[in-house]
């Protein structure tokens, strides 16, 4: 049978990465168009064929990911301008107007914030401790929380670790049997990995393996330079059997400031996440559309599937427990 869209008209990784970006987003719209109460469990052919086969050409699963709502989703309104929030949208959008606008353009900033500390490992620039206030992180100036909750949330959620799709989701025409996908998050930022790798934090049983996990949603080479990273001789030992206090305390610098980032960030999940599903339910009226309704979950999950306050918190923890004893 044909199939009306085909990837073979498309050469190079920057076609394949905005079709991965489009397609994953005309799916994510096709499986939530009615709610978390009543999501599609199969996805047609001619949309699932495409897809797989632009996945499997970059090494990526067939679903909407941090790498395309995030690293490929924006553009210069002016290309001479610069990378600021007034000079960038996004190219692909969901419902939600500004607030997905500032969720997806903030995001994308504090991964270019980041740039100078990735290429601390490369040795492209010493061990600097990042400057107070990093990274910028103004989502509250551009997120309505509410907006976030009912209209951008679902659409990011995925086919794996939800109670809304205990079976996956058929991809009709390339697999016999349901696949389980995790939604999009930015726990699949490479960003925070390779911190992690380079200082030698150690998370967790539980949210390592969330961690791990999540690698497999991140471009190859992505991918691969986080463990170039964790291959390196490690830091934190270096650092420790230097006995060198001004290295101890930079090393510390780091880490704590790493902490402090998801220390913030466990209140930004909070505020949008927590609180918000809380309020959901408390108003829950009958009138509620299926798009809005608070999800019916024992436990709040993140568009990851992550048991969020859970995982976010031993995150942040194992961070902590870095920390050299000077
Ligand atoms: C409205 C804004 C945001 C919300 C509601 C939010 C929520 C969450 C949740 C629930 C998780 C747990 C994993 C999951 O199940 O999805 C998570 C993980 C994560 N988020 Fe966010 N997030 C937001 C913005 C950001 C931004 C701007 C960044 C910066 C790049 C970020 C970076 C991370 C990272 C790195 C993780 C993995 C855990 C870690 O390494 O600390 N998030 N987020």
């Amino acid at each position: 049978m044909r199939h009306k869209l085909s990837a073979a008209q498309l050469h190079g990784h920057r076609d394949l990465r905005l079709a991965h970006l489009v397609l994953g987003f005309i799916t994510a719209g096709y499986v939530w168009q009615d709610g978390e109460e009543g999501p599609a469990k199969v996805l047609p052919q001619n949309l699932a064929v495409p897809f797989w086969e632009v996945s499997r050409r970059l090494g990526l699963p067939p679903i909407l990911l941090h790498a395309d709502l995030v690293l490929a989703n924006w553009r210069q309104r002016d290309r001479a301008g610069p990378l600021e929030l007034g000079n960038l949208d996004p190219i692909v959008w969901l419902p939600g107007g500004e607030s997905l606008r500032g969720f997806v353009l903030v995001t994308m900033l504090v991964e270019k914030a980041a740039v100078p500390g990735l290429q601390v490992p490369l040795g492209w620039v010493p061990l600097v401790p990042p400057a107070p206030g990093w990274p910028p992180c103004p989502l509250a100036d551009h997120v309505d929380p509410d907006t976030f909750y009912t209209a951008i949330r679902l659409f990011l959620s995925g086919w794996r670790d939800n109670p809304a799709m205990p079976a996956g989701l058929l991809y009709e025409g390339v697999w016999e049997l349901p696949q389980a996908y995790s939604g999009g998050s930015a726990a699949q930022s490479t960003v925070l990995h390779a911190f992690d790798a380079f200082l030698g934090v150690r998370h967790h049983e539980e949210s390592s393996a969330f961690l791990h996990r999540m690698r497999d949603y991140m471009p190859p080479r992505h991918r691969a330079f986080v463990e170039a990273i964790q291959a390196l001789p490690p830091l934190r030992e270096l650092v420790l059997s230097s006995g060198n206090e001004a290295l101890h305390c930079a090393y510390n610098r780091c880490v704590t400031a790493l902490a402090a980032f998801r220390t913030r960030h466990i209140a930004v999940a909070t505020k949008y996440v927590v609180t918000a599903t809380a309020a959901k339910r408390s108003r829950g009226s009958p009138g509620t559309s299926p798009l809005q309704a608070a999800p019916s979950r024992p436990e709040q999950r993140g568009t990851g599937g992550s048991p969020v306050l859970r995982f976010l918190k031993s995150v942040r923890d194992a961070t902590r427990e870095a920390l050299l004893n000077v």
